[in-house]
């Protein structure tokens, strides 16, 4: 598969397809002396990937907890950085899913004013999206993402045997991502999407072009808009909805599982605030339900009020009004201002009991 570049304002990089994960690991510590941030799990499946490229003084294991996105577990980590006397020649190797990136991507902008960084994503959310686009942020406390800037890794190196390890619902939740993009770029897009969306959730090797596919689309907004001031916003798809729904859930449902439920949630109310035809309306559903079923437990358990806090601490809302992407059809989106307590929180109890409707219905035709 064809590697390509991105332009970013802190320096260009290269997105390259590599043919086994040794190998990305390998291409991705290219310095004299390489330091390793990698997810604990993954290390521990894949040790010989890493034999004989760094030392056992230079390797920090992390757990992917959102709990470890945070101010307080980096502490550490940047003390290691010091006491092992990390330079401005050494690289940084970050190894993981979002949660491993998003720390190592942090700690990199701020290590010595910004360091060299590589980046092995190793789940398919990672892969398909969060690798491009340079964003570092952590959470504070229960506010999640508020910290962080843009600083993109110097390299990113993808390959489909690490994915082989990742449960079903972290491969449901890289899938989310990549439909949302596939729905923001428009229908041919959404369309070549679907004709292998069976076998991406299949997991096939093909999940491999839906990947490049989609890191295209992304690259076209990221290159024009990088610091997420203009048309980048509208890449926050589902977001708004999907974090109220990850926070209220304590973080039980996956980010990208959450993602899908929230862009649900976000043509359900295009539909009801009358942008969005039913029909178009069920036809994102159906594409994006499949991805949800195993956390309908945890959706129909939530609080209203836990919701309606967890909306308001969205980075991207006004004070007083919930910025929403809403759509008009499939590459139709544009963000509306909703008021909070007239709009927004009716549409997601009517969006919940919907969802409900439906299940207690397919349930009683079993
Ligand atoms: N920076 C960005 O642009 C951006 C974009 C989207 C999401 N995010 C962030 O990414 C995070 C979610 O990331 P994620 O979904 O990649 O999950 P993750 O990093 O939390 O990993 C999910 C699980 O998969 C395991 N895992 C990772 N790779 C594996 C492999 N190859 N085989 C087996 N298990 C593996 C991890 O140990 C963990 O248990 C969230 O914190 C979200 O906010 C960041």
């Amino acid at each position: 598969m064809e590697n390509f570049f991105i332009k970013s304002r802190a320096h260009d990089y290269e997105v390259r397809f590599e043919d086994s994960f040794a190998n990305s690991v390998k291409r991705a510590a290219d310095s004299q002396r390489n330091f390793l941030l990698a997810d604990k799990k993954v290390y521990a499946l894949y040790p010989n990937a890493f034999k004989g490229l760094f030392d056992s003084q230079d390797i920090y294991l992390v757990e992917a907890l959102e709990s470890n996105k945070s101010y307080e577990a980096l502490v550490p980590l940047f003390e290691w950085l010091l006491r092992q006397n990390f330079r401005k020649d050494c690289k940084l190797v970050v190894v993981g899913g979002g949660v491993t990136q998003d720390m190592g991507a942090f700690v990199a902008n701020l290590l010595l004013r910004g360091v060299r960084w590589s980046l092995v994503p190793t789940t398919l959310l990672a892969q398909g999206d969060s690798c491009i686009g340079s964003k570092s942020s952590i959470n504070f406390g229960s506010f999640k993402n508020q910290l962080g800037y843009f600083y993109p890794p110097h390299s990113v190196h993808l390959c489909y045997e690490v994915l082989g390890t990742l449960s079903d619902d972290d491969w449901n939740s890289g899938l989310g991502e990549i439909v949302k993009l596939a729905i923001i770029a428009g229908e041919s897009s959404f369309s070549r999407a679907m004709d292998v969306f069976s076998d991406a959730q299949a997991r096939k090797p093909v999940v491999m072009e839906l990947i490049r596919d989609t890191l295209l689309i992304k690259k076209d907004f990221i290159e024009r808009d990088e610091l997420d001031v203009g048309p980048r916003r509208l890449l926050n798809f589902g977001h708004t909805f999907g974090h109220a729904y990850e926070s209220a859930t304590n973080y039980q449902i996956p980010h990208g599982v959450a993602v899908a439920i929230g862009m649900g949630n976000a043509a359900f109310v295009s539909q009801k605030l009358g942008m969005l035809p039913e029909e178009q309306f069920k036809l994102v559903w159906s594409t994006l339900e499949p991805l949800t079923k195993q956390f309908l437990v945890q959706l129909f358990a939530i609080d209203m009020r836990t919701i309606a806090s967890a909306i308001q601490r969205d980075k991207k809302n006004t004070s007083n009004k919930i910025n929403c992407i809403l759509l008009s059809g499939v590459g139709k989106l544009e963000i509306r201002p909703l008021s909070l307590q007239e709009d927004v929180l009716p549409l997601i109890e009517g969006f919940l009991n919907w969802i409900k409707a439906q299940d207690n219905q397919s349930r009683s035709l079993r």
